[in-house]
């Protein structure tokens, strides 16, 4: 039986970064309230060449070179992101051809916010069922472009950046098990709709912007992470007090803080890297995850949850031994 064990982690945050007080400019909000609501203090914004197979790329470069390979050795690209660069091919194509390899498996994963745990878990059943060896893992987007610049209840959450992790096939453990949920009764809490006649609510509203109920999904989010921790517990028969290191998706501090509390986890055994980023989406976990290794905290043998709650509703949680 074979395992995905993590080999290498690399992230990348864009050159230009948006403080809370340069949102003051745009809309009715101030620092103090989006730090004290959200741990928000900065958010990192591509430029306007710049595009998500862009950013992924410097991050899945990192993550060959902290891995020890080379793209040649990569059989399976999955790519989670809600903002591709085209509608299609796949930005996993538009990544493979960047990257120089040619033939092998490539695809996006579309589960927003939960994408990178759906991609994991993709990537995860592909190698221990031998379809492939060493596949390179991808959240990356470039939320600035479908954020509503005028709305104060979104702009201020979210942000752009990469993160790629490879996994490698392993005798030992490495990842024990995901968990891949969706309820699609919710899509109307948080979505993009395509053009002003998409609005379920009947509003005249313009398309192709983030429209959220801020309050309800934090609502679901919280309660919906309290339990997948339970789940992803339960299927591994392991006690809170086996969990090293949180590793969450980085969308708001008190959600974080509340998922932390549900397993008796102090802050401190928390990955937390929204301050500098925002919300990122699919990119966050793997952004937190590669911040978390390279500096040392998260060590070879510790046992780590991923956990993540988004649009769809989608939420998933993964539990690996690093
Ligand atoms: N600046 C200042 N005031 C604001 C702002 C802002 N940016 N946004 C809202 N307010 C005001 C509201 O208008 C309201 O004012 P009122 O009381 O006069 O009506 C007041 O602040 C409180 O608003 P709430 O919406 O109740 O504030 P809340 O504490 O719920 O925080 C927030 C809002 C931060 C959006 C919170 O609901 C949240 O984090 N929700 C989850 C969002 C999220 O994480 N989404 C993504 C998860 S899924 C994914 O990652 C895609």
């Amino acid at each position: 039986m074979s395992f995905a064990r993590l080999s290498g982690t690399g992230s990348y945050l864009p050159e230009r970064v948006m403080t809370n007080a340069e949102l003051e400019a745009l809309v009715d909000t101030n620092d103090e309230w989006i730090r004290e609501r959200t741990g928000i203090q900065q958010r990192h914004i591509v430029g306007d060449d710049e595009t998500t197979c862009d950013i992924a790329e410097h991050a899945a470069r990192r993550a060959l070179t902290a891995a020890g390979r080379s793209p040649s050795d990569v059989d399976l690209i999955v790519f989670a992101t809600t903002t591709p660069d085209r509608i299609f091919p796949a930005t996993a194509c538009l990544l493979q051809a960047r990257l120089g390899i040619h033939g092998c498996t490539a695809f996006d994963v579309q589960a927003v916010c939960t994408g990178f745990v759906y991609a994991l878990g993709i990537a995860d059943r592909f190698i221990r069922t031998g379809g492939a060896r060493c596949a390179l893992v991808v959240g990356a987007e470039t939320l600035s472009r479908i954020v509503d610049w005028t709305d104060r209840g979104t702009c201020v959450l979210f942000g752009d950046g990469a993160g790629a992790v490879v996994l490698e096939e392993s005798k030992g453990a490495g990842i024990h098990s995901t968990h891949l949920h969706a309820d699609g009764h919710y899509a109307d809490l948080l979505h993009v709709p395509r053009d002003s006649t998409d609005d379920p609510a009947g509003n005249e509203m313009p398309g192709g912007y983030i429209r959220m109920k801020g309050n309800e999904v934090f609502r679901m989010a919280t309660n919906t992470l309290g339990r997948i921790v339970d789940e992803t517990l339960l299927a591994n028969g392991l006690e809170k007090r086996d969990i090293d290191w949180l590793v969450p998706h980085q969308a708001n501090i008190r959600i974080i803080a509340a998922t932390a509390r549900k397993l008796n986890l102090p802050l401190e055994r928390v990955i937390v890297t929204v301050e500098r980023h925002g919300n990122t989406s699919a990119a966050s976990i793997p952004l937190a995850l590669d911040v978390g290794i390279r500096d040392e905290r998260i060590q070879r043998g510790d046992m780590v949850l991923l956990e993540a709650f988004g649009g769809g509703f989608t939420w998933g949680s993964a539990l690996l031994t690093y």
